[in-house]
């Protein structure tokens, strides 16, 4: 198979270097010409595990290029996959379709012999209907179906869900397509990955309803992380008491700071404003959202309470930016609603990331940086873990409590045994644990 990818983000990207390691021709095309050249020299524009070394050996093998001008790219593909950008829309928080669109003219103009336009970016319900409306406005005589075919991998372990996911997702009611679409994943369903065929609108539909319900699953475990706190009661028993019951299952249910990321923020938001404009307000997925804003800020309340009611004057050291381990991700990151509430009450802030401080400085400019952990904790009067990297998971809790102006721990992911925390002479105070 020949496959032209648009946009070389981090879908695109992850998408188009795993779909080359199956073994298709894949051209990964991106308007941005600083990333193409960044990529062409072995440079990744993101930080995800394993990709460098993936994208190094399709390209060395001929299976993965790049290039910024679609045209011939496209024209030699059986598949074209749409995989640009759907920011929030300033205003309204419905999704910013416009990149799709551009594309879809684009890809309209350059197509040659039967082709798969795919939408793999996530879009709302109807925006397929709308890229072939474009696309048959462009080029009428083309010969083309329009997919959906959204993505489910996460930032940080993004090549491991794309090769192994739980399911994929086809929404065409063209059998062509669904041909192309099952050789493009033959090595996947061939591997026991199950390959739903569905309408298009619902495949669209799909992908947000699976991000709602996982924000919503972590939104009812911070709240009851929150009842946990007030009762004397433990957050991470009632998850696993509640998770073993296979209805419920045990994953995404650790409370924390609440959900960042470029997806659960916008795409829950993109899914209330779709279903509102369709007369049928979903009002989980409302709450959801209201209760997640509120929770980043309730955390600086919650360092301020562990550090005796006041921060004024005191400096806190933040371990952890991003929004979740292994990215270098900053979009809608719980730390940063955390250091401006402290800063608010005036405190000093100082930070660490392993990998998220070249993205999080023009976001925190008034934050100062360290280096390591140590020199960020020197002088503190509270360390706040934010981000469970696994760096922060052995810390020498003995040499941290020195530097530490008051060895006072807020950990805002349960990394660390609240007793061995005790015994090191920290005043704790986790997430849903009363100690
Ligand atoms: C999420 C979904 O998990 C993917 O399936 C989906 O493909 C992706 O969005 C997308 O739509 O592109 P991602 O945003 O990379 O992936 O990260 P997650 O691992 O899902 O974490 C999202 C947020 O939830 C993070 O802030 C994380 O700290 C938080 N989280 C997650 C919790 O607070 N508790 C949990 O139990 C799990």
């Amino acid at each position: 198979m020949r496959i032209a990818m648009i946009g070389a983000g981090y879908v695109g990207l992850v998408s188009g270097a795993c779909l080359a390691d199956f073994g298709h021709d894949v051209v990964c095309i991106d308007r941005d010409p600083a990333k193409i050249a960044a990529l062409e020299a072995g440079r990744m524009p993101i930080y995800e595990p394993g990709l460098e070394a993936l994208v190094a050996d399709n390209v060395r093998q001929g299976r993965l290029s790049f290039g910024t001008t679609l045209k011939e790219a496209v024209a030699e593909a059986n598949a074209v996959f749409i995989a640009v950008g759907t920011p929030s829309r300033r205003g309204d928080g419905f999704a910013d379709l416009s990149f799709v669109y551009d594309a879809a003219r684009e890809i309209a103009g350059a197509l040659s012999g039967y082709t798969v336009v795919v939408t793999k970016s996530t879009v709302p319900v109807g925006t397929g209907d709308e890229v072939e409306r474009i696309v048959r406005e462009c080029a009428p005589r083309a010969d083309f179906a329009v997919v959906s075919n959204p993505e489910f991998l996460r930032e940080g372990a993004a090549i491991g869900d794309f090769k192994r996911p739980d399911r994929i997702v086809v929404g065409t009611e063209d059998p062509r397509a669904e041909a192309v679409m099952r050789e493009v994943y033959r090595p996947l369903y061939l591997n026991a990955s199950p390959i739903l065929v569905t309408g298009r609108r619902t495949a669209e539909l799909t992908k947000y309803a699976a991000n709602a319900f996982l924000a919503a699953k972590i939104t009812f475990i911070n709240e009851m992380a929150d009842l946990c706190e007030a009762v004397g009661a433990d957050v991470q028993a009632v998850a696993r008491g509640i998770g073993l019951d296979g209805r419920i299952g045990t994953k995404f249910l650790h409370a924390g700071p609440g959900y960042g990321g470029s997806c659960f923020p916008k795409d829950t938001l993109a899914l209330a404003k779709t279903a509102q404009d369709h007369g049928m307000p979903l009002r989980i997925v409302e709450t959801v959202v209201a209760v997640n804003d509120q929770r980043k800020r309730a955390m600086a309340r919650k360092v301020i309470r562990a550090c005796g009611g006041s921060v004024r004057g005191k400096t806190v050291a933040l371990l952890g930016l991003t929004f979740k381990p292994d990215t270098d991700d900053m979009r809608e990151a719980p730390s940063l609603a955390i250091a401006a509430g402290l800063q608010d009450a005036g405190a000093k802030v100082r930070a660490y990331d392993p990998e998220g401080m070249e993205q999080a400085r023009p976001l925190l400019p008034t934050v100062a940086f360290a280096d390591d952990a140590y020199s960020c904790a020197a002088e503190a009067d509270a360390i706040v873990i934010v981000t469970e990297w696994n760096a922060f998971r052995g810390l020498d809790l003995e040499r941290l409590r020195r530097v530490m102006r008051t060895p006072v721990m807020v950990d805002l992911r349960n990394i660390y045994d609240p007793n061995a925390a005790l015994r090191h002479g920290f005043v704790y105070q986790g997430v849903g644990r009363s100690s």
